[in-house]
């Protein structure tokens, strides 16, 4: 598997698949060039890692800079793809997959700090997700559990400012997910600096008809005339209702579609689909995504 599907921060298990000496060997390498005399030693065997890692974060800064110095996009949305194929390709299952998964939108909450992304939307878990697997169904629900409570008391949250919420069919979630949910969304309700927003137990085509459902009982109900419903008026009545259309959708893992994600706000966004798994999606990555991004004309049709 190419090291680039892998990323930096790699266990011993990453560091074999991606080809790359475990630190033990090394670490005796070391040792028994250190014993022979001075003359004869060799260069330290892994002084190209180190000569690569500094090239790679000169261009890691020098792409942060180029992006700072032209607008970025405001709403970012991710279609996070590929955490079991990540796993299963260095020998790991579905659970362990997930995990990385969800460390790695961590560090994508990050980079958009820094960027100054003000709004990262990502594509959590589909209404179709609900057919996998029982036990990794259970798995990741009690990811969501344990991460909403933690992010709801996360320093870095209420520092930055950052309001979480959650696009999706809430019935649809075991009782404990919920709570968990409503725990964290309470705990940031009133910041508006940054918004990263998960799409959960979510479907694009349901998000549309459920706005049809509300808008059909309020015109019943004498609320509203149908002459009153224009593309403003719907995009309110949307889940992401309170937000501006994402300006930039990526997606991970090589897959080239958009999966039933944000069907209506996506009409004028630009896409970017890169060919690593999300968990092994690195900075250059998404620095390169918003580059791309900076270098198109948006003509929304004109
Ligand atoms: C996509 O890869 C992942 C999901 C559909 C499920 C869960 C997402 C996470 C765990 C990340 C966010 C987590 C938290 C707690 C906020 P896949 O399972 O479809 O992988 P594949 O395409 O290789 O089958």
């Amino acid at each position: 598997m190419p090291a680039c599907l892998v990323g930096s921060t790699c266990s011993p298990r990453e560091r074999a698949a991606a080809g790359l000496p475990c630190r033990r060997r090394l670490a005796f390498r070391e040792k028994v060039n250190k014993s022979r005399p001075r003359c004869e030693r060799q260069l330290p065997v892994d002084i190209s890692k180190i000569i690569s890692d500094a090239a790679y974060q000169a261009y890691e800064r020098n792409l942060v800079q180029h992006v700072k110095s032209r607008p970025v996009p405001e709403h970012v949305a991710i279609i996070m793809d590929g955490n079991r194929r990540f796993a299963e390709s260095i020998g790991l299952g579905p659970p362990a997959g997930h995990e990385k998964g969800r460390d790695k939108l961590e560090e994508v909450l990050e980079w958009c700090l820094e960027a100054g992304v003000r709004i990262l939307t990502v594509y959590a878990f589909s209404t179709e997700n609900f057919s996998r697997d029982t036990d990794e169904v259970r798995h990741i629900m009690r990811l969501f559990t344990e991460n909403f409570r933690r992010a709801g008391d996360d320093k870095r949250v209420h520092k930055n400012q950052i309001r979480i919420s959650v696009l999706g069919r809430r019935d649809m979630l075991p009782k404990e997910v919920a709570e968990s949910i409503e725990y964290c969304e309470a705990k940031t309700k009133d910041y508006d600096k940054y918004r990263l927003n998960l799409a959960i137990a979510y479907g694009g085509r349901e998000e549309i008809l459920e706005a049809i459902r509300g808008l059909m009982r309020d015109a019943r109900d004498g609320k509203i005339a149908p002459e009153n419903i224009d593309e403003k008026f719907f995009s309110r009545r949307l889940w992401t209702g309170d937000m501006p259309d994402p300006d930039l959708i990526l997606r991970t893992s090589g897959e080239e579609r958009i999966s039933n994600f944000l069907l209506w706000q996506l009409a004028y966004s630009e896409l970017y689909f890169v060919d690593v798994y999300w968990p092994g999606f690195r900075k250059v990555d998404f620095l390169r995504a918003i580059r791309s991004y900076q270098m198109r004309q948006r003509r929304r049709g004109k």
